[in-house]
């Protein structure tokens, strides 16, 4: 397995360093992002496929980590029946070749498999081959984005520690607010980042996403960003407004870029898209 090079003073550069939580310099290849969120069902697995879809019919090959392991649901939403999956490559059952899976629009998804009570827990074992994956996977794509689970467990924290950047995803609800809140000060704090991406997610009029973000920057301005010299910046990567269309997609297990392209969801989600590909290096 190979080994990663501590700098903690690289925050958003991807990687871990066993026995914290900080990310750590990665070696090059592709661009990792982990789509994660503090109170779970608020739309995480929804902007990840439809992310990696829009970013597939922009040319570029991308590959879904689904790493929320043990509560796995990325197949669920892509109506994928897997008969390998991550599971089988931790166990040396499957290669990672055969466990990597063609998803519609043209990209690829690393399945985690569901009800895995061994994964709910952070192992060193489970920490390394994770690694160790990431980093086979990382010089074949143009972009990894991992699909975490909810909230601030040491195995959430982990997974996204593995990626250079993070989008946090939130709903306007107040649950929903305070548990991102949660979240990007632990990111903060414990994982020295001074850059998080937000995307609110059913939003119910243009401009809450601004309004949000604008409100939860000030209040982790005040708790996470004082130090001079190291601003904290959460930046508004999208908008996605409350969608039938996102509703029905889901319960047909279809994805809203491939059945619903005019939808103002999927509208948003290519917007998603663009500004990624735009910022190039980092978020
Ligand atoms: N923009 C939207 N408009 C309407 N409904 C939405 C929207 N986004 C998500 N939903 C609804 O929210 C549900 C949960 O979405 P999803 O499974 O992506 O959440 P999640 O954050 O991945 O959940 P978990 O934390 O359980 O992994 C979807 O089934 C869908 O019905
Ligand atoms: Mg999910």
């Amino acid at each position: 397995m190979s080994t990663t090079t501590t700098d903690p003073a690289v925050p958003g550069s991807g990687g871990f360093s066993p026995g914290s939580s900080r990310p750590v310099t990665g070696r090059g290849g592709a661009r990792t992002l982990a789509v994660t969120s503090g109170k779970g069902g608020v739309g995480k697995t929804f902007v990840t496929a439809n992310l990696a879809a829009a970013l597939a019919l922009r040319g570029q090959k991308v590959l879904v980590l689904d790493a929320d392991l043990g509560l796995a649901n990325l197949d669920v939403v892509l109506n994928l029946h897997p008969k390998l999956t991550l599971h089988d490559v931790f166990t040396e059952k499957a290669t990672l070749e055969q466990a990597i899976l063609p998803a519609p629009c043209g990209f690829s998804v690393l399945l985690a498999g569901s009800g895995m009570v061994e994964y709910s827990r952070l192992t060193p074992d489970v920490r390394d081959k994770l690694l160790h994956i990431l980093e086979l996977v990382k010089p074949r794509f143009d972009w990894v984005l991992l699909d975490t689970g909810a909230g601030i467990s040491d195995v959430v924290l982990f997974s996204i520690s593995m990626a250079a950047d993070v989008l946090v995803v939130a709903t306007p609800e107040p649950t929903s607010l305070t548990d991102a809140y949660a979240t990007i000060k632990v990111l903060a704090t414990q994982q020295g980042r001074r850059e998080v991406g937000l995307l609110v997610n059913q939003a119910n009029r243009v401009g809450e996403g601004k309004l949000i973000c604008g409100q939860l920057q000030q209040v982790l301005q005040r708790f996470v960003g004082s130090q001079p010299g190291h601003p904290f910046k959460l930046e508004l990567m999208g908008e996605v407004k409350s969608d039938q269309t996102v509703r029905q997609a889901v319960l047909k297990r279809q994805l809203v870029l491939e059945h619903y392209p005019g939808s103002d969801a999927a509208q948003a989600i290519k917007a998603l898209a663009n500004k990624l590909l735009a910022q190039g290096q980092g978020l």
